[in-house]
């Protein structure tokens, strides 16, 4: 059975459906085949979710992360990690792949070119730094963090647009490899005006204070610690499993703003079926005094396309949900408007203030959101 789900994965994953060849003149039939090969392979997917969980240890999907993809850099093969995915959580294991790769060139790319994998970040990039440039109520500048950041030059270039240099963005890279790190800084820290800074740290123990990032960037990271995580599965343990998923969510939870237009990126192969419960799992929740667990984040999802080889990407933008809101109130309850959402009631609250000093003739009220959900 498991080579049947192994061997039907690799297919969806591997075949391409190539413009050229056969059918390269008819256009219509590539049109057609892209939505139903997409529709099979999401079917096909849904199906085999509950077989494919506890094989994911042993999944080519993992194996085939950054090892066969075509934007693969560093040609190299991670060996050591196709038996064993429990590696992509070790320090050794990572050091000695950056080691090969640094020798190669003096960046590489997991998957994804920096500039393709820059292109879903922009509307956050754009949110975050329309609200945190000069001239408007926040003083300092916006900044992110590109976590696991390896010897990609994803920070480097979000840095380096348009947007982020006219708000004056800070990128912190951040990997537990100091040979990635070393590379990295060898290679950009002397360019003028870089705005980047490289940190050797555990993302499990991050050395910076709280809700200091507008943006936390993770292209490939959250995918080595879920593959850790799957190496490690005890199904059969009495002992409660110490899910690095889960330390990680708590992490970006402590470093990332309380604002409802923070965001943490993620860019990655997993499909929505493989990815949304689990993550969804992972994030901190809060209970309320009737037991309630509620939900503190809200999960988007955009498929990024195929590459050339049917690699399919995505991206994930995690946001907190906005609990309270502001209100313009009306003298009819029909005239009133919201006019901000926060995370914190302190802050909605300061934020009423700071109207009403300002001499505004409204009046205004702060009311928790509604749409909150409990988690099921
Ligand atoms: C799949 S690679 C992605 C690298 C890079 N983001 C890219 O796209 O090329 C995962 C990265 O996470 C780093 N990493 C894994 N566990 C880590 C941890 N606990 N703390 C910090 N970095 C970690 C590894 O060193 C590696 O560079």
């Amino acid at each position: 059975m498991s080579k049947v789900i192994i061997s039907c994965t690799l297919l969806c994953r591997c075949v391409p459906l190539r413009k050229e060849g056969f059918f390269g003149s008819c256009s219509h039939f590539y049109s057609l085949c892209v939505p139903l090969r997409k529709m099979a392979k999401a079917s096909l997917r849904s199906a085999l979710r509950p077989f494919f969980r506890p094989l994911w240890g042993t999944s080519p999907i993992v194996r085939l992360v950054g090892a066969t993809s075509p934007t693969w850099g560093g040609r190299r093969q991670v060996s050591a990690a196709s038996s064993d995915p429990a590696r992509f959580g070790q320090l050794g294991f990572w050091e000695e792949y950056h080691q090969g790769t640094g020798q190669e060139r003096c960046h590489h790319e997991w998957f994804l070119e920096a500039d393709a994998a820059l292109e879903p970040i922009l509307p956050s990039l754009r949110a975050v730094c329309a609200h945190r440039s000069p001239g408007t109520d926040a003083v300092d500048v916006p900044t992110a963090l590109h976590l696991g950041c390896g010897t990609s030059s994803l920070g480097v270039e979000l840095s380096r647009h348009p947007t982020a240099r006219a708000a004056g963005l800070q990128v912190t890279n951040l990997d537990f490899s100091p040979v990635a790190i070393e590379a990295m800084e060898r290679a950009f820290s002397g360019e003028t005006g870089c705005r980047n800074t490289w940190v050797v740290a555990d993302a499990l123990n991050m050395p910076f204070a709280p809700a200091c990032f507008d943006l936390v960037i993770d292209k490939g990271t959250y995918d080595a610690f879920e593959c850790a995580d799957a190496g490690h599965e005890r199904p059969s343990s009495q002992i409660p499993q110490r899910l690095l998923t889960g330390e990680l969510c708590q992490q970006v939870d402590r470093v990332l703003r309380r604002d409802v237009r923070a965001t943490w990126l993620q860019i990655t192969h997993a499909a929505p079926e493989l990815r949304l419960e689990t993550l969804n799992a992972s994030l901190p929740t809060c209970s309320s005094a009737s037991g309630s667990v509620w939900q503190l984040w809200s999960i988007g999802c955009q498929s990024l396309g195929e590459d050339d080889n049917g690699f399919e990407y995505f991206v994930y933008s995690v946001r907190r949900r906005p609990r309270f809101v502001l209100v313009r109130t009306g003298l009819l309850q029909a005239d009133d408007v919201d006019i901000g959402e926060f995370v914190d009631e302190v802050e909605a609250l300061a934020t009423a203030a700071a109207y009403r000093a300002a001499g505004s003739i409204d009046n205004f009220s702060v009311q928790p959101r509604t749409s909150l959900s409990p988690k099921r």
